[in-house]
């Protein structure tokens, strides 16, 4: 009984994950090789140089990170601009409300990201690469996740190449179809197309590098210190280890003596 359970549930994994890597009423991801991924992953700078490239260039128009401190763009670990450089373009940005004068005033690297409100703007995109989930199941149990990663920054760029180039018009509005887009349809216009921006890094600027480097990026800004927290993490498995071995050594000792005795 317990044994054909056990098949049965070891089955229904495999079977699950396989779907699940697969397509589905949820929309096509597929899976990205990012830097920052497994356990000792990290960011690589120049790519999240290259991603708020194509943010502040592209995706800005439409979209704000209400959630983001500018500062932490000098921050180590992430673009790190440099500080100088972040107040210039604090500075350039939209003013900001100041509720204390009831005025605006010039935003200042120690305020956050614009906001991006009214027709036509997306969502707020501070902490969008955790808040959807590329990878689902199997039947809810996460193991493609434990995998894959939770495909947030996968979605992202699967969404930015998931356009097929055909347009409905739906209540006077225009969807795009996309296939990574849950239910197909979605109202951003393609945002990204080959050589739309010129790296200042003098890298390829094609609509897979620009949507990866930017999924990155936003990856970054939702998770800045995903580095540390990593690091951290293996010091406390490497403390753990070492605790375990030493508890397990005393054990042994502890009852080597009563150990062999028929008492
Ligand atoms: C012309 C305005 C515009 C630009 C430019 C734009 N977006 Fe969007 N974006 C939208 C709108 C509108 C939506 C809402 C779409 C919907 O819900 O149908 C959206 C939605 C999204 C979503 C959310 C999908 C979801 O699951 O809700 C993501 C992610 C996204 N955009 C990323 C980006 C990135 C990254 C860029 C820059 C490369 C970008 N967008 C540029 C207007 C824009």
């Amino acid at each position: 009984m317990m044994k054909k359970l056990l098949i049965s549930a070891v089955s229904a994994l495999v079977l699950g994950t396989g779907a699940a890597m697969g397509a589905g009423s949820e929309g096509h991801i597929h899976d990205v090789a990012f830097s920052f991924e497994g356990p000792f992953g990290k960011y690589d700078q120049q790519q999240l140089r290259r991603g708020f490239q194509v943010y502040r260039e592209v995706c800005a128009a439409c979209h704000g990170m209400k959630f983001v401190p500018l500062r932490t763009l000098a921050d180590e670990g992430g673009p790190q601009m440099d500080p100088a450089w972040v107040r210039a373009f604090a500075a350039e940005l939209d003013e900001v409300y100041d509720p204390e004068t009831d005025e605006t005033r010039p935003r200042k690297e120690t305020d956050m990201f614009p906001t991006r409100r009214g027709d036509g703007m997306g969502p707020d995109l501070s902490l969008m690469a955790k808040a959807r989930a590329g990878f689902h199941g199997p039947y809810g149990t996460g193991i493609s996740q434990l995998v894959n990663g939770i495909g947030g920054p996968e979605y992202i760029v699967s969404i930015l190449t998931g356009y097929t180039g055909e347009e409905v018009e739906m209540a006077g509005s225009i969807f795009y179809e996309n296939t990574a887009f849950p239910g197909g349809l979605i109202s951003m216009p393609p945002p990204l197309s080959d050589e739309l921006i010129e790296y200042e890094d003098g890298h390829e600027a094609s609509v897979h590098h620009m949507a990866e480097d930017v999924s990155a990026f936003l990856m970054w800004a939702a998770e800045p210190k995903l580095m540390a927290r990593k690091q951290w993490g293996f010091v406390g498995v490497l403390l753990l280890t070492l605790l375990t071995t030493l508890l397990y050594l005393t054990n042994k000792r502890l009852w080597a003596p009563h150990k062999g005795k028929h008492a």
